[in-house]
C-alpha cells in the first residue's frame, strides 16, 4: 500500500511517500537522471533498472567537496539538463551529499531522496538541509534545498547494521520527547516489535517522526528560530563525540547520553520535575542506552564551547519543561560542569 504526506519547506513542496515498491516513473526524467548510492545501499533491493548510477564509498569521507565534484561531473558527463534529476539512495551521508550537489547543478536541478537508514528516514532526508564536511568539521558548507519527493520503504531497515539502527533510535527517542506522546507510548509499550524492526510499527514510528520534524521545519525552514529545538540532546552529544575522538560511542549513544544530560540540567534549573527525568531515563534504558562518560566534565563543556552554537560566552542549550515543552536557554558553563558531576553520581 502506498500513501503520501505533503509538506512545504520555504518555497519548496516536498512529498513523502511510504511504499514497499518504487514506481519507475519516480526516478525518471526527460532531462536525464543520475542515481547516487554508496557501496552498501547499492546492494539493496530497490530499483530494477535505475539508469545512470554513481556508487560512492560509504561513510563521512564521501561527504566532501570531492564527493560533490564527482556527482556534478557525472551529471554533466551524463548529459543531465536543467530539469534533470539527481536521486540519493542511502543514509544521511548520501542524502546530504546528493542534495548538496543537486542544489548546485545548473543552479539547482530536481532532487529525490530514498533514505535507507533509520536516521535518514526520520531526520536527514526531511527538511531540506544539505551539507558537506569541511576542514575536519562536520556540515560546515551547505545549502537549504528540500527534495521534491522522498520515498520511504521501512522494510529496508532489516538490512541495517545494529549500530546504525541504534543511531536512528536516538533520534526517534528525541522526537518522542519533542512532542509526540503516542510515539512515546509506542516506544515504551512495543519495544520488542521496535527492536525486531517490525515493518508495521516501524512505519508508524517513521511517519510520526517525519510529521514532528516536518511540522517544526515548516514553521522555520531556514533555522532562524524554533528549528533549533531539533538539537535537543545534540550539543551535549556532539561534545561527547568530539571529546572521545568519535570512538567511545556511536552517534546514537552520544545523542542518548546528551538527552539524559539535557534532562538532568532541565531538572537542575527547576524547569522540569523528577517525573520527566525518570521518563527520559526509562525510554533510554528500554532501548539499551546506558551511555557512560568517565572523562572530565570540564572537557565536555570546553568541547561544547567550540560548538558553532556558542553565544556571547554562554552556551545556548535546548532544554525541556516536560515532554513536548521545549525551551532554549543560555546556561552558565559552571552550572553545566556541576550538572555533569551530579549526573555521573546519579546515573553511574
Ligand atoms: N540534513 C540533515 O538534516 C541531517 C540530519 C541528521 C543527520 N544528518 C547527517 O546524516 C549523516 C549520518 O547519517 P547515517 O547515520 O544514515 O549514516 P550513513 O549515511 O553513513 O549510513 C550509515 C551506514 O549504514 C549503511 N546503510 C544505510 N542504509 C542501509 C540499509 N538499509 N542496509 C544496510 N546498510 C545501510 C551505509 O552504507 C553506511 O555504511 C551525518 O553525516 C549527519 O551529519 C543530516
Amino acid at each position: 500500500m502506498s500513501s503520501a504526506l505533503r509538506y512545504r519547506f520555504g518555497d519548496h513542496d516536498s512529498e513523502v511517500r511510504f511504499s514497499a515498491t518504487v514506481d519507475s516513473a519516480f526516478i525518471s526524467s526527460d532531462s536525464g537522471a543520475l542515481v547516487v548510492f554508496d557501496r552498501n545501499t547499492a546492494q539493496l533491493p530497490i530499483f530494477e533498472d535505475e539508469g545512470q548510477r554513481l556508487v560512492l564509498a560509504p561513510g563521512e569521507s564521501s561527504k566532501s567537496w570531492s564527493g560533490a565534484r564527482r556527482i556534478l561531473q557525472r551529471a554533466l558527463d551524463g548529459g543531465l539538463g536543467r530539469d534533470g534529476l539527481i536521486a540519493g539512495v542511502g543514509g544521511g551521508v548520501v542524502c546530504d551529499l546528493a542534495a548538496f550537489s543537486a542544489s548546485l547543478f545548473m543552479r539547482g536541478c530536481r532532487l529525490i531522496l530514498v533514505p535507507t537508514s533509520l536516521l535518514a528516514m526520520v531526520d536527514a532526508a526531511i527538511g531540506g538541509k544539505t551539507a558537506i564536511n569541511l576542514g575536519g568539521y562536520k556540515n560546515m558548507a551547505g545549502t537549504f534545498y528540500p527534495a521534491e519527493r522522498i520515498w520511504i520503504n521501512v522494510s529496508l531497515l532489516r538490512h541495517l547494521p545494529v549500530r546504525e539502527f541504534d543511531s536512528g533510535m536516538g533520534e526517534v527517542i528525541k522526537t518522542a520527547l519533542l512532542g509526540d506522546r503516542e510515539l512515546l507510548d509506542i516506544l515504551l509499550k512495543q519495544s520488542s516489535r521496535v527492536t525486531g524492526r517490525d515493518p508495521e510499527v516501524m512505519e508508524e514510528i517513521v511517519r510520526r517522526c517525519v510529521a514532528v520534524k516536518a511540522g517544526i521545519v515548516e514553521g522555520d525552514p531556514r533555522e532562524a528560530g524554533n528549528r533549533a529545538v531539533l538539537n535537543l540532546g545534540h550539543t551535549f552529544g556532539h561534545a561527547l563525540e568530539a571529546e572521545t575522538g568519535y570512538k567511545l560511542c556511536s552517534h546514537g549513544e552520544a545523542v542518548a547520553w546528551g538527552l539524559m544530560q539535557a534532562a538532568v540540567l532541565s531538572r537542575a534549573l527547576g524547569l522540569a520535575d523528577p517525573g520527566y527525568t525518570a521518563t527520559v531515563r526509562e525510554l533510554l534504558e528500554t532501548y539499551g542506552f546506558a551511555p557512560r562518560f568517565d572523562g572530565k566534565p570540564e572537557s565536555i563543556v570546553k568541547a561544547m564551547q567550540v560548538d558553532k552554537k556558542k553565544r556571547r560566552g554562554k552556551l545556548r542549550l535546548v532544554l525541556q519543561r516536560g515532554i513536548g515543552d521545549t525551551v532554549l536557554r543560555e546556561v552558565d558553563p559552571h552550572l553545566i560542569v556541576e550538572t555533569l558531576q551530579d549526573s555521573a553520581r546519579i546515573f553511574p
